[in-house]
């Protein structure tokens, strides 16, 4: 049976279904992957992400973030694919989405149930006193920012290498798997971990995977769907076909 006609199959029989998205869903929209040909890891030593380079070099680290990450995310916005996954939210066939991403876009699509699993770049923390700031352009205009009480070094509220995952994002992850029947996976290379245990976990627990990706991943062996296809061909395709 063609891809397509199984997944719009999996996907109508489906109550309960939960998205898992990675660098590739936000890719359409001008944010560049991590890896890969044109990935930023190709351009960029990730080593500026590590936390503890972060401490004791804020302001190198900080001057790496500003161009690499807000000059992107600035200017992004969110593509058929987001607003795909928050359709499907509305007519409540989507219970939440578990994002790698930092981007805030599922957000800006109008998902409402989003695990942030890697933090995200909207907000700044203090690394001294916890206060939390929302980002703006002028926050960051003088690196490295620091807390209007404390003086403390602000740092983006996203989860830098060596850095654990947010206690409250593994709840949640923990309880969308528990209700889960269907895993729709778009845009990742399932590489990284934690993270990259959420297909497999899924799959352990009964739930069927659709994957989404111009390329195979590490999730694809746990795919019952293999799209090989580009993030908004596939939110095209299928809503047509689901006649969203
Ligand atoms: N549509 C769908 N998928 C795409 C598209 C597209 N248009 N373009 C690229 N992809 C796929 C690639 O084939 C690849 O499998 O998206 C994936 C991007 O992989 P990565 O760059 O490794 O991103 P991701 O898996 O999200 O990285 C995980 O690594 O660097 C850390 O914390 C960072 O959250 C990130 C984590």
């Amino acid at each position: 049976m063609d891809a397509i006609i199984k997944a719009t199959e999996l996907i109508k029989n489906s109550k309960n279904i939960v998205a898992f998205t990675g660098a590739g869903i936000s890719v359409e929209s001008g944010i560049p992957p991590f890896r890969g040909e044109n990935g930023l890891w190709s351009k960029f030593d990730p080593s500026f992400l590590e936390l503890s380079f972060f401490y004791s070099n804020p302001e190198e680290s900080w001057r790496l973030i500003k161009d690499i990450f807000y000059e992107y995310f600035g200017k992004a916005k969110p593509n058929k694919a987001h607003y795909f996954l928050a359709k499907l939210e509305k007519i409540g066939k989507l219970i939440g989405v578990i994002t790698q991403n930092i981007d805030n876009l599922h957000q800006e699509a109008g998902s409402t149930n989003v695990v942030e699993y890697h933090g995200n770049s909207k907000y700044l923390v203090c690394t001294k006193c916890g206060e939390k700031y929302n980002f703006t352009p002028e926050r960051i205009e003088k690196i490295p920012p620091l807390c209007e009480k404390c003086k403390g070094v602000l740092k983006p509220d996203f989860i830098f290498f060596g850095e654990g995952i947010p206690v409250e994002a593994i709840r949640k992850t923990e309880e969308l798997l528990e209700k889960g029947d269907l895993l729709i996976v778009i845009g990742t290379t399932g590489e990284v971990y934690p993270a990259g245990l959420i297909p497999i976990e899924a799959k352990n627990r009964g739930m069927f995977v659709i994957e989404i990706n111009p390329d195979v991943s590490k999730v694809t062996p746990y795919a019952d769907v293999f799209l090989k296809m580009k993030a908004t061909e596939a939110a095209e395709t299928l809503e047509h076909r689901l006649g969203l």
